[in-house]
């Protein structure tokens, strides 16, 4: 590892903002709300008193204000663990390395994330439309296999470790557990849940249109093995926030029952529920 950074490794835009987020770090809060949807920031922001900064590139918005006297951040993200590899290496970056001299800080900031999304239930028991807190979660994207050390291990990972029966896959399977001091969210939401994080949506979560996927009972093996929902982001952030020494937590509105073929009847009403849920609990 450098302290001194090259051009190539940390890139910056011609204001100095960095690369892909497009920001510099005074328009990030420490508390940031981290959001799929680049539409649903702006159904986020609109709840603060004040919103002071905007900017986006591609699917990166995000929006920092003011929110009953505190200053918070919401940032899209897009789909997925590879845009999760972008957002909290540069999220890191804006707080961490000295942008101007491209110098990693010898003291740390660690940012207070907290995804707010939308998933699958494969437990046949968890309701659509209800909110569902990440306390353990498996990737089956294997992102973290490419970042050097990345090991997590606690009872829940060994025991689907050993029972999980996808060879061709197994190796690629990392795990993670959420931060305990954001623990206010999670005493409040209605399910506490074992989350697996998929490279894809169709068949990596079992979903079958035109193109078969390799195992039809995929859904009631991984529900055997412990798991409730599937998503696509949460094991990178949680992995991340480990390796970085950030705290975070996921929220995720169920809006599929996959076991009961079920999907939310109202998914518009769903999401302004987990916005102002969610909300109310990250400031007081
Ligand atoms: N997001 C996912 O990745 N899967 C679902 O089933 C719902 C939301």
């Amino acid at each position: 590892m450098f302290n001194q950074l090259a051009d190539s490794e940390l890139i910056l835009n011609e204001d100095g903002s960095i690369y892909h987020l497009n920001l510099l770090p005074e328009d990030i809060a420490e508390k940031i709300i981290l959001v799929g949807d680049p539409d649903r920031v702006a159904k986020v922001s609109k709840h603060f008193d004040k919103v002071e900064i905007k900017k986006n590139k591609r699917e990166f918005y995000t929006h920092t204000g003011i929110l009953r006297g505190e200053r918070i951040t919401v940032m899209s993200t897009g789909i997925g663990t590879e845009n999760i590899d972008i957002v909290m290496n540069e999220l890191d970056a804006l707080v961490n390395i000295d942008l101007q001299k491209k110098e990693i800080k010898s003291q740390k900031t660690s940012l207070k994330l907290f995804r707010m999304g939308t998933c699958g239930s494969v437990n046949p028991d968890v309701e659509v439309d209800n909110m569902l807190v990440t306390q353990n979660v498996v990737g089956l994207d294997g992102l973290m296999n490419f970042y050097k050390d990345y090991q997590f291990e606690n009872e829940f990972s060994r025991s689907f470790y050993q029972k999980f029966p996808y060879d061709k896959i197994k190796s690629m399977l990392y795990f993670s557990e959420w931060s305990e001091e954001l623990g206010n969210l999670y005493k409040d939401a209605k399910y506490h849940g074992n989350t697996a994080t998929f490279p894809g949506f169709y068949a990596p979560q079992g979903r079958q249109l035109r193109l078969e996927a390799t195992d039809e009972k995929f859904l009631e093996t991984l529900n055997d093995l412990g798991i409730t929902n599937f998503e696509m982001e949460t094991s990178a952030i949680y992995a991340f926030s480990k390796l970085l020494g950030h705290q975070a937590i996921t929220v995720n509105n169920v809006i599929a029952n996959r076991r009961r073929g079920e999907f939310s009847k109202d998914h518009h009403a769903s999401e302004q529920n987990l916005i102002e849920w969610v909300l109310e609990r990250v400031v007081k």
